[in-house]
């Protein structure tokens, strides 16, 4: 009898969860959330929900790999898992974690011009402030108060900047402790130009990722009413939360030229250390 000759089998691709080749690790504020839906328009582009702070809390590092690989999305091999968690860049424990996970892994560092930022990160702490509520136990290091203005905030009364304050704590040169120089695993993203005119940026991440270029015009389209663009591909039509795109109080126009004087020189040290000139306004 003829032997049965065993057919080839075709093996489906199996999906599996994967650890993330490619980290957002901030910066608050500037638009994290915004850089990983937009990536997640790309085909081969999957995304952990939420943010798992796996690398900067020491009660999820303790439970290991397994678990945050228990975290990520499923995705088929090629493609290229993604997790945001903006208190990575902030952690000092977080870059040496992180190398010792995978020293080769992409990290994405989005940015805002800081004087935006602050102001961003005050209206944030405002839309949650609730002043009704009984003082919280003192913390050792307490959020500012955000129902007083941003001025009050950000100067202290003798005219002085209030650098202790987190809203104006030049977070975006703040040294990434044992940082990587920007090149082939640090990638800077420019925040401000992700929100005007997304494609272009979207395009240098691509390339960055190693990634084919399919996230165009076509994905993107503006709303009126938000402020903002929206996202869309086959499977998504979608704006951002109303978390995302507040509107900002105003601001006295003095105080802002004052903080964006303090940020000159820490602007130019971040510059430098990226080796790239972001141009904000001085
Ligand atoms: P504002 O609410 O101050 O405008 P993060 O996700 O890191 O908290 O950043 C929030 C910021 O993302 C928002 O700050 C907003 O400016 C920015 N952003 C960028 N692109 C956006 C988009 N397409 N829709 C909404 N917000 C966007």
């Amino acid at each position: 009898p003829m032997a049965l000759r065993r057919r080839p089998r075709l093996k489906p691709p199996k999906p599996a969860r994967r650890l993330p080749q490619a980290l957002i690790i901030g910066v608050r504020k500037c638009g994290t959330r915004a850089l990983l839906e937009m990536l997640y328009l790309h085909p081969m582009v999957q995304k952990a929900s939420g943010e798992v702070h796996f690398f900067d809390r020491d009660e999820n590092y303790a439970l290991g790999l397994d678990w945050y690989r228990s975290k990520m999305p499923l995705s088929f091999k090629g493609q290229i898992t993604i997790e945001k968690s903006p208190s990575y860049f902030v952690t000092p424990e977080v870059p040496e974690r992180v190398r010792a996970m995978n020293a080769s892994v992409r990290l994405l560092l989005i940015v805002r011009e800081p004087v935006t930022r602050a102001i961003s990160d005050y209206t944030q702490l405002r839309s949650r402030a609730t002043p009704s509520v009984p003082a919280a136990p003192p913390a050792s290091h307490p959020p500012p108060d955000a129902t007083k203005p941003f001025e009050h905030l950000a100067i202290a009364a003798d005219g002085s900047i209030n650098a202790d304050s987190d809203l104006a704590v030049p977070r975006v040169s703040a040294p990434m402790a044992g940082g990587v120089p920007a090149g082939e695993q640090l990638l800077v993203v420019n925040g401000d130009l992700l929100i005007e005119d997304p494609v272009p940026q979207l395009r240098r991440i691509e390339k960055f990722l190693g990634l084919e270029h399919k996230i165009g015009r076509r994905n993107f389209y503006f709303n009126e009413t938000k402020g903002f663009y929206c996202l869309r591909n086959d499977t998504t039509d979608k704006c951002l939360r109303e978390t995302k795109g507040r509107k900002h109080p105003r601001v006295d126009p003095a105080v802002v030229t004052k903080l964006r004087r303090f940020f000159v020189q820490h602007n130019q040290r971040f510059y430098e250390l990226v080796g790239e000139d972001l141009g904000w306004p001085e």
